[in-house]
This record gives C-alpha cells, sequence and structure tokens, in this order.
C-alpha cells in the first residue's frame, strides 16, 4: 500500500471523469477478478452494510477511489439476487458533510418499516482535530441514493481515544431495545467495545457502557469492526482485533476472530467459553460482516475483506487492491464456526477440465477427497512442478500447511508466508475456489478456511499432487460485472 499523500487522496468524488482513467487502468489488469467483488477503482477494504431487502442482497464496500491507499473513504453499492452474480450499482455515501469530511468509516444495514437504513462512523477533521468519529446514518432513497440524516445520532466519548468506530446495530427481543456494538480504545490502549442503547432506532441514544467480556480486558489495543450475531441458537462475538500474535500465522498482529457464548444486554456480559478462535487460517481475511437480518435464522451469511490492514499487494501499481470474499454460510458445530460456500455458487460452474492435463483455468473450482496419509498440492505452478502456492497435509503431527514463498509474486513478506493448523480430525476434503488473484481453500466441509490473494505469473497456471481419492476441476463463469458504474 502506498503511503497517502493528504493532499491527493483525501478528497470528495464527485464527477465520474475524476477516475474514468484509473478505472480503465485498473480494469485492464491480469489480476482483475471475475466472480468476486472488487473496486471500480482505487482501494476497497471493509464490506458494509450487508443487508436483504426488497428481494435484493445489498452490500457496500470502503472505497477510497483515488488510487490503492487508505485515503478519503466512501461508501459503495453493489446489488445481487442471488449472492453469486453481482451488479455495480454506484458511489453511495459521500464525505460531503461537515460530520464526515474525513470519510465515512465501516457500519452496518438494518430494516424497519420497509425502509433500509445505513448506519456508520463519520469522521469529522480540521485544522484543531484530526479525526473526530460519531455515529451517523443515511437511509436508501428510491432512487437508490443515500439519503442522510442532517445530524450524528451521538458523538465520541470522551473517556476513550478518538478510536471509536464501526456501530452494528441490532434489536434485542428479550429486553425490547434497540443496541449498538462500537469498537473503541481505552486511554491505555486496550480494545473493547462500547454498548449504546435506544428505544428508538434513530433517535434518543445514549451510552449504556462497555461490553465485559471477562477475561478479555488486555487483548490486543483495537478490535475493529466488531458484531455479536446469533447462529445456530448461540450468540458470536466477532471483532478483528488488532496488536496480538497467534501461533501459526506469521508475524502478523491482526486477526479477525470470534468468541461463543451469550450476550445479555441488561448486564452488558458476553458469558463465554474462554477461546477466541481465528476465523480464517489464510493471509488476507478481515472485518468480517455477517448480513443484518439473518439474526433469528440459525444460520448467518458472511462476507470479508481479502485483505489485511498495512499490506501492500502488487496490483497497487495498478492503482488499485482488495476485494471481497465469497459469501460463506455459517453455522456451529462443536462451539465452533463451520464456514461453507453457499449453494447457490454451483450456478456459476462451467466445465469440467481434465484432471490429466495439469493445467488450471485463471478462474476455477476443485473438489479434492483425500485418502488417510500425507497429501501435497501445488496450485499455480510452473508446468515443470516448481514453485505454486504448497498445500502440505502431514498425517503424523496432523498440521495442514498453506506456504505462498514460491510464487514467483513475492508481497507482504514480513507477515509471513506460511500459515498453519491443526487438524484435530484428519484431511478428509478440501474444496478450492480460484480467481485470477485469489484462493479461498475449504477444508473437510467448512471446518477450516484459508483465504488468501496470489499473482500467478502467465506461466504459473498448472498443478500438481500426490494422490488422492478424487479430484474434479470445474471452470468457472464470470459473475461480477467489471463495469463503470458511479
Ligand atoms: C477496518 C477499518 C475500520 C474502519 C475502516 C476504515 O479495516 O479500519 O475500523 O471503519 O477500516 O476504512
Amino acid at each position: 500500500m502506498r503511503k497517502s499523500d493528504k493532499t491527493n487522496e483525501y478528497k470528495m468524488l464527485n464527477r465520474p471523469e475524476e477516475i474514468a482513467l484509473l478505472h480503465e487502468k485498473a480494469s485492464g489488469s491480469a489480476y482483475r477478478q471475475t466472480y468476486h467483488i472488487q473496486p471500480v477503482s482505487g482501494l476497497l477494504n471493509d464490506p458494509n452494510g450487508f443487508v436483504y431487502y426488497k428481494d435484493m442482497w445489498h452490500l457496500f464496500y470502503q472505497w477510497c477511489p483515488w488510487g490503492a491507499v487508505h485515503g478519503m473513504k466512501h461508501w459503495y453499492h453493489v446489488c445481487s439476487r442471488d449472492l453469486v452474480t453481482w451488479e455495480n450499482k454506484g458511489l453511495f455515501i459521500r464525505p460531503d458533510t461537515y460530520f464526515d469530511n474525513m470519510g465515512v468509516f465501516s457500519g452496518t444495514a438494518f430494516v424497519k418499516d420497509d425502509d433500509l437504513y445505513l448506519y456508520y462512523t463519520g469522521i469529522h477533521g480540521d485544522e484543531k482535530v484530526q479525526m473526530l468519529p460519531s455515529t451517523c446514518f443515511v437511509r436508501l432513497g428510491e432512487d437508490g441514493r443515500a439519503i442522510k440524516h442532517s445530524a450524528p445520532l451521538y458523538g465520541p466519548e470522551p473517556e476513550y481515544t478518538e478510536n471509536q468506530r464501526d456501530p452494528q446495530i441490532l434489536y434485542d427481543e428479550n429486553t425490547k431495545k434497540y443496541y449498538m456494538v462500537v469498537s473503541a480504545q481505552t486511554t491505555d490502549m486496550k480494545g473493547c467495545c462500547l454498548i449504546y442503547e435506544s428505544e428508538k432506532q434513530n433517535s434518543g441514544w445514549h451510552l449504556k457502557g462497555r461490553l465485559n467480556v471477562p477475561g478479555f480486558e488486555a487483548f490486543g489495543n483495537m478490535w475493529e469492526c466488531p458484531s455479536i450475531v446469533h447462529i445456530s441458537g448461540q450468540d458470536v462475538l466477532m471483532f478483528s482485533v488488532q496488536g496480538v500474535h497467534m501461533e501459526g500465522h506469521g508475524n502478523g498482529t491482526s486477526h479477525n476472530g470470534y468468541i461463543i457464548g451469550s450476550m445479555d444486554y441488561d448486564t452488558l456480559t458476553f458469558t463465554h467459553d474462554g477461546t477466541f478462535h481465528v476465523l480464517d487460517f489464510g493471509f488476507d481475511f478481515y472485518a468480517a460482516q455477517c448480513a443484518a437480518n439473518l439474526q433469528n435464522s440459525s444460520k448467518a451469511i458472511l462476507s470479508a475483506w481479502m485483505g489485511m490492514p498495512g499490506a501492500a499487494y502488487p496490483t497497487d501499481k495498478e492503482e488499485w487492491s482488495g476485494c471481497l470474499t465469497l459469501p460463506r454460510e455459517l453455522t456451529i458445530r462443536h462451539r465452533r464456526l463451520i464456514q461453507r460456500p453457499i449453494p447457490e455458487m454451483l450456478s456459476i460452474r462451467g466445465n469440467r477440465i481434465n484432471p490429466g492435463l495439469g493445467i488450471l483455468p485463471a478462474a476455477a473450482e476443485l473438489m479434492i477427497a483425500t485418502y488417510p496419509q500425507d497429501f501435497n498440492m501445488r496450485i499455480c505452478c510452473r508446468h515443470d512442478g516448481t514453485g505454486g502456492l504448497l498445500i502440505d497435509y502431514n498425517e503424523h503431527t496432523q498440521v495442514i500447511t498453506i506456504d505462498r514463498s514460491e510464487m514467483a509474486q513475492r508481497f507482504n513478506q514480513e507477515m509471513g508466508e506460511v500459515r498453519t493448523r491443526v487438524l484435530e480430525n484428519g484431511l478428509t476434503s478440501l474444496r478450492i475456489f480460484i480467481d485470477n488473484s485469489s484462493i479461498e481453500i475449504f477444508i473437510n466441509d467448512g471446518d477450516a478456511v484459508f483465504t488468501s490473494r496470489i499473482f500467478p505469473e502467465a506461466d504459473e497456471h498448472s498443478y500438481t499432487l500426490n494422490e488422492c481419492r478424487s479430484l474434479h476441476i470445474y471452470e468457472m463463469h464470470t459473475a461480477v460485472k467489471d463495469d463503470f458504474v458511479l
């Protein structure tokens, strides 16, 4: 990621012409995705406002139009009928008001009385304050544009640092009240969440207190994009922690994870089983958000940023970066989240490829059933079997290793090029989705997922593997239109 130069990237986008050339440059890239949501230009980070509303799935993303930098953040809108084929709808929330003149940060959706509301953090900045966050909202207008409410719902709490953001709004059936879970940081730099409460959705908000998560009082320095999601009869507290080292995750200190438990909105206590689980074991996964209005079903659908804060990517030099993961269906089994690709993914499966050729289409799905023995595979390697992304499972230690250090394009080496995880029940299957510049590896029917960006060069489209029970390779159809809509 290029360092932002405050004048060029801290400005609002007004007219499509301002980024037409940037879009042209990005859309000509060899690494453009074909079935993942990606930015029309510039940098995409967190998914925002994910919701099902009026027969459509709506998803927004954090967007800096000006290049691969975390400059001025806007919200961009995409829509889908099936969660697979997505259409660009255009720029949605602009940083055009006093209280959000330095950025429209992450947030969530809520449907009420047939209207869709989107809550976000507006960042104000001027000569006196660098960053003043407040919780703001817009309503989706008939014409598809955002109608911004004239004032924030509440400003920052003085007892905490200016790092307060990312509201998740929800309604609790027991107390019959609305709540917002907001990321905050204590003055001694500990990450936490604040809980706001109101009888009504769009007024009367007040701070109820800090979320009490026993045992996690000194866990990292920031819990970004927090949310409490109800899945399979249990509450799941999800957030992206910063400032923590974890085994098997290289030198990276940011991890998107979750804790399973139960939330009591009267005492603001999240009672749990003591474990912070990492959501995804790959290299590039952050700021996950579940679709808002599935709260009371047994499943949840998740989308995340396939990228990491502070990381640089090979497309930065083409002035664009980032994409979202495929939506995943979440359930809980044995106090662990199980993540599966949504069933609708089958609709874009194309021709079956003859595995004998050893060649991978640039957009492919692989289904592999393994024997109870060591397994190793190279994906996107050269024709002679060298290089590529290595997947290695050792039957004796039950450790699966993903290693991207042998690919020609190496990046973010300082965060470590190897990720590992113990598979307590051994390795039985892999379902792998490859797009032009990403790979999502679902192990054992959703028991673990490794999500990563990879940037194969022209001669890196082969694969090798040792013996397996079965291997099916399919070409994938294009599902996300890469058109220039503003
Ligand atoms: C997470 C995050 C959020 C913030 C947004 C800004 O990646 O830092 O906390 O709202 O990105 O783009």
